[in-house]
């Protein structure tokens, strides 16, 4: 069985000491939650904070984002061994705000991705399409791009942490979540995906997450598809009440 992840992505919210706001009133919440793993994604300045407050609980903490060079002259980037030194253990990568805002690309992706995977850490790799690609009835063909292309000369021993969430842009930040249904087709799509790129054995083990407008009032339904093996919640991780409530499904 695969193990649930629930995990936080803050995007650009917080200060240091709501962060530790946040962390009192959360790890009490969830003290003793045993049955899914739960990660929090800061912003890179709240990251110490995050990892004191974390310290024993069972939380784990992740970024937004890792550039591919371990140092140099990349002036406003963040490597990868300067998060492991930090204890970060998850990243995000490929998000659609940064392939819509930042220039991310397939091949970015890759790169983060490969990086990510070497360096130890866990990567959340998110691939979605875009309303217009869905209306067109090109939603298959651009998860399908995008997977062959971010996992591109990654072996399936390498590969092992890999996770991947679903995020329909159109579902981000909008309040209108894909149906359990329509998410799990996609879902599919990604591990069969996988399945080619992979092989089978690694595809049936590997965690796809679900993102785009979860909240305390859909998470139930979705986490109940077989499909669907978490979330990577947004607006509603803010809130330690709420995203406890996720957590709790
Ligand atoms: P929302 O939950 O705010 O829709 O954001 C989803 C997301 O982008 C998580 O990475």
């Amino acid at each position: 069985m695969r193990k649930k992840l629930l995990a936080a992505n803050w995007k650009m919210h917080k200060t240091p000491e709501e962060t530790l706001a946040f962390f009192r009133e959360f790890l009490p919440l969830v003290a003793g939650h045993s049955r899914d793993e739960i990660v929090v994604c800061p912003p890179y300045t709240d990251v110490h904070a995050a990892i004191q407050s974390a310290e024993g609980s069972g939380v784990a903490i992740g970024v937004q984002n890792v550039h591919w060079k371990a140092d140099g002259a990349y002036t406003g980037e963040i490597s990868a061994p300067m998060l492991v030194s930090l204890g970060v253990t998850h990243v995000i990568v490929g998000h659609s705000e940064r392939r819509q805002y930042f220039g991310e690309t397939d091949d970015t992706v890759n790169l983060r991705l490969k990086t990510a995977l070497e360096a130890g850490l866990t990567p959340i790799c998110c691939v979605g399409e875009v309303l217009e690609e869905r209306e067109a009835g090109l939603c298959d063909d651009v998860l399908r791009r995008q997977c062959v292309r971010a996992f591109h000369a990654i072996s399936a021993k390498k590969a092992a942490k890999l996770v991947v969430a679903y995020e329909p842009v159109w579902a981000i930040g909008t309040g209108k979540t894909a149906t359990p249904e329509v998410a799990a087709e996609a879902h599919a799509v990604i591990r069969s995906e996988a399945a080619e790129v992979f092989g089978p054995e690694f595809a049936v083990n590997l965690r796809i997450l679900y993102g785009g407008s979860v909240k305390p009032d859909n998470a139930s339904s979705l986490m109940a598809q077989p499909e669907i093996d978490g979330a990577l919640v947004g607006g509603a991780s803010l809130d330690p009440k709420s995203f406890t409530a996720i957590v709790k499904y």
